[in-house]
């Protein structure tokens, strides 16, 4: 049972919002006649990298109808991490940011470092409010568990999970969360663009006939921890343990983040799906049964098979130095819907190719535009015919674009101010698990069914017991230092 004064607070949040809104719509300013209740959303940091920096920087930066937020507590298993978050923060927010009074360490009081500082950090917030969490993705099951359980709003970046065991859990936490009526956002921006939204309600409008074909590239050289050299060839972390290691260079590591191609490609592949169909409009309606797929095929808009091919071509950098990360160069999956519609996905890592950050859709009357050169802005326009040809455009965006990233901020603390149903994680775990698909499907070499890749082997189980820097990590290098890499049509029924 929420506690009386939460209770309070949580209905002022949302009878304050609703006034608010109001009052923008008819242009009248509503004076703050509530001095005695405090109707600031407050906000808990956990993972203060470059992204949680950027989404704090946004929860703090939504309009005035859906203000005031307040950054009060983060945590983070790196100290250097979190004090240059917080610098930035504070320069920029001076009286949002308040975590408290500085430390002889330098950092606030309500700063919390080590694997358990999540638990601090949300401990620090109450109904109604925010937990951000933007570390690598393996751990996002375990810090929505316990904020679900404290009835805390989480914000949490993509992907929500790196294999089926993380998506089947946040499944689970998940109808908790749904009963408990919180708000949940998750970092598939895209999902919150204008332009793309306008474009996709066309399309099921029938604007380019039957969806027959999706193509999504992210093709560009290595970046981030994708790419990853010995630690002991390393000048800095050469002497860090190996699961912070590990976690550091995230994006090498299939456990932490599902790889360069969870990371890289979701978003693409996300607003394929999104395209077809899939959670369309509404983010908590997924269709069919992720758990049964085959018995509720008639609603399920998601794929429910990949084959792909992938290949590692360049095993060194250009100082003869061996990399020893998990991910391949190249990928290409092929994945098929219910209806037999394919989305071929193409991915690169690798410096002096053919650039491309594109996604597609070919219908039976016509094509469309919707990623070129990033996420935004997005070039959503329609046209007959297989190119973009200007000459054969039948429709655009007619606006101008916002920007999704802060978008997504306004559209989820106007869920919190209005009570307004809300909740994206089916649908960005949905989103991840279509990932963990199409890659099981490269690393291992065989044709992978939806139920194969949700059920197959955990990668890191334990993640939930992990305390100290003295634990295994989930996986251990070979005895050069290179860590166990794909072997499809070797290794079948596992990825490495
Ligand atoms: N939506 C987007 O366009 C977008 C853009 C960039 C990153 N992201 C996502 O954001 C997430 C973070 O990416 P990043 O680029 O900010 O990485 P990063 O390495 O800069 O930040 C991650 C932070 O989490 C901390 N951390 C790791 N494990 C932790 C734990 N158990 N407890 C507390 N802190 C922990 C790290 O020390 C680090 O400071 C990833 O999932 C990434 O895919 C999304």
């Amino acid at each position: 049972m929420p506690k009386k004064q939460d209770q309070n607070r949580r209905e002022f949040i949302e009878t304050t919002g609703k006034v608010t809104a109001a009052s923008a719509l008819a242009g009248v300013a509503i004076p703050h006649v509530h001095a005695a209740v405090d109707d600031t959303v407050k906000v808990a940091l956990v993972g203060a990298g470059g992204r949680g920096t950027g989404a704090a920087s946004n929860a703090l930066s939504v309009s005035a109808g859906h203000g005031p937020t307040k950054l009060v507590a983060a945590a983070d298993i790196f100290e250097s991490n979190l004090k240059s978050s917080l610098n930035g923060l504070s320069k920029k927010h001076k009286e949002k940011v308040d975590l408290g009074k500085t430390g002889k360490n330098g950092l606030p009081e309500r700063a919390y470092i080590g694997f358990e500082a999540y638990k601090e950090a949300i401990n620090n917030l109450d109904k109604g409010d925010v937990a951000i969490f933007t570390t690598p993705p393996a751990f996002r099951w375990v810090f929505y568990k316990y904020a679900v359980e404290r009835g805390i709003n989480v914000f949490m970046e993509k992907p929500v999970t790196a294999d089926g065991y993380g998506t089947k859990q946040i499944l689970e936490i998940n109808k908790l969360a749904k009963k408990k009526n919180l708000k949940v956002g998750v970092g598939l921006m895209c999902r919150h663009s204008r332009a793309r939204g306008a474009m996709a309600d066309k399309i099921q409008e029938g604007a380019i006939g039957d969806v027959v074909l999706m193509r999504s590239y992210r093709m560009h050289g290595p970046v981030a921890s994708s790419r990853t050299i010995p630690q002991k060839l390393r000048n800095e972390y050469k002497d860090l343990e190996e699961i912070r290691w590990q976690i550091r260079r995230f994006h090498s590591f299939i456990w932490a983040s599902g790889g360069c191609f969870n990371d890289f490609y979701i978003h693409n592949i996300d607003e394929c799906c999104w395209m077809k169909g899939a959670a369309m409009g509404d983010p908590e309606h997924t269709g069919g049964d992720p758990l049964n797929v085959m018995g509720t095929l008639d609603k399920w808009t998601w794929p429910i098979m990949a084959q792909a091919t992938g290949g590692k071509h360049y095993t060194e950098n250009d100082q003869g130095q061996p990399y020893v990360d998990q991910n391949l160069d190249t990928y290409s999956v092929e994945y098929t819907y219910a209806d037999g519609t394919k989305l071929m996905h193409y991915g690169r890592t690798i410096e002096g190719c053919h650039n491309e950050f594109a996604s597609y859709i070919h219908g039976t009357k016509g094509f469309g535009t919707f990623s070129k050169n990033g996420h935004w802005p997005a070039p959503s326009a329609l046209y007959t015919g297989l190119t973009p040809n200007p000459k054969n455009q039948t429709w655009k965006f007619p606006a101008r674009e916002t920007n999704p990233y802060q978008d997504e901020w306004d559209d989820l603390l106007d869920a919190i101010r209005n009570d307004k149903p809300y909740n994206e994680a089916e649908r960005g775990a949905l989103a991840s698990q279509v990932c963990n698909l199409g890659r099981m499907a490269a690393h291992t070499g065989q044709r992978v069914m939806w139920n194969d890749a949700l059920n197959a082997e955990p990668l890191a189980p334990d993640l939930e017991k992990l305390v100290g820097l003295d634990g295994d990590a989930p996986v251990k290098a070979n005895a050069d230092g290179s860590y166990p890499s794909p072997q499809p049509g070797i290794t079948k029924k596992r990825e490495y």
